[in-house]
């Protein structure tokens, strides 16, 4: 029998669907959603979908709840082929994935992923803040570079801000097709864990509350309940099996 910090502990986790660019016709994005709409209202309501920028209003006449993948650093303006913060809250999304390393690796900036953090902030989006080591060594120097994209986060941001930030963590070694693997349930735990006592104890000291971490890359119908049961990880974040339905499906009846 579960205690009650456990049950809620998990009705407060979140699953993340990345689609990435991975569904790329209406039609199929349909299917998706339906077979998401068809799961329990408890998996619903923490459900999180975040569709190229075209299908967020499928998305929202889903009933489900969106987030963008990204957004311009400026709420308005000059930026073509961005998608800003106002037009996002007006559209009723609500969360925004940003510090993706797939953004990082097409040039986005800490400046700049700062000032779209600001930004969601200000209109009152919640990011979903993306962060993990480039590959692992064996000194353990990837735990600085955790640290530095930790404080690159938090720059700038009051208590109250930086309170509503969820950050996800991301190996770029365990993301996408051409990952090796995932990350174990025991390295996401030290991770995050490491980082929460970081933000707690140096970035935010000394009353913050423990920030919600969530893990992702290479989540599968395999890993994804190992995860999902560890008290550590607050939410699994997911790109391929995310859209494969079948996959998904079989997923989702394992948390
Ligand atoms: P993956 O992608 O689940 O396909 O590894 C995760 C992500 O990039 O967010």
């Amino acid at each position: 029998m579960k205690n009650a910090k456990e049950t809620k502990n998990k009705n407060d986790k979140l699953i993340i669907c990345n689609w990435k660019t991975l569904v790329t016709d209406p039609k199929e994005a349909k299917k998706i959603l339906a077979l998401y709409s068809k799961f329990s209202p408890k998996i619903k309501k923490n459900l999180i979908v975040c569709p190229p920028s075209p299908f967020l209003s499928l998305v929202n006449d889903s009933k489900l709840t969106s987030g963008s993948q990204s957004v311009s650093p400026e709420l308005s303006g000059p930026t073509t082929g961005l998608v800003s913060n106002n037009i996002l809250k007006e559209m009723r999304v609500k969360y925004i994935l940003l510090g993706h390393s797939e953004e990082r690796a097409r040039g986005l900036t800490a400046e700049q992923l700062q000032q779209q953090i600001k930004r969601a902030l200000e209109v009152g989006l919640v990011p979903l803040v993306c962060i993990g080591e480039n590959t692992r060594d064996s000194e353990g120097k990837y735990f600085n570079e955790f640290k530095k994209q930790l404080s690159e986060v938090y720059k700038g941001l009051s208590k109250g801000q930086a309170d509503q930030i969820i950050l996800a963590y991301e190996p770029l070694w365990a993301i996408g097709a051409s990952a090796k693997r995932s990350a174990t349930v025991e390295e996401a735990e030290e991770m995050i864990m490491y980082g929460q006592r970081y933000i707690k104890t140096e970035l935010y000291p000394p009353h913050f509350k423990t920030p919600k971490f969530i893990y992702g890359g290479s989540v599968n119908e395999e890993n994804a309940a190992s995860f999902w049961n560890s008290h550590h990880v607050d939410g699994i974040l997911m790109g391929r099996a995310s859209t494969e339905l079948k996959t998904f499906k079989n997923l989702v009846s394992k948390l």
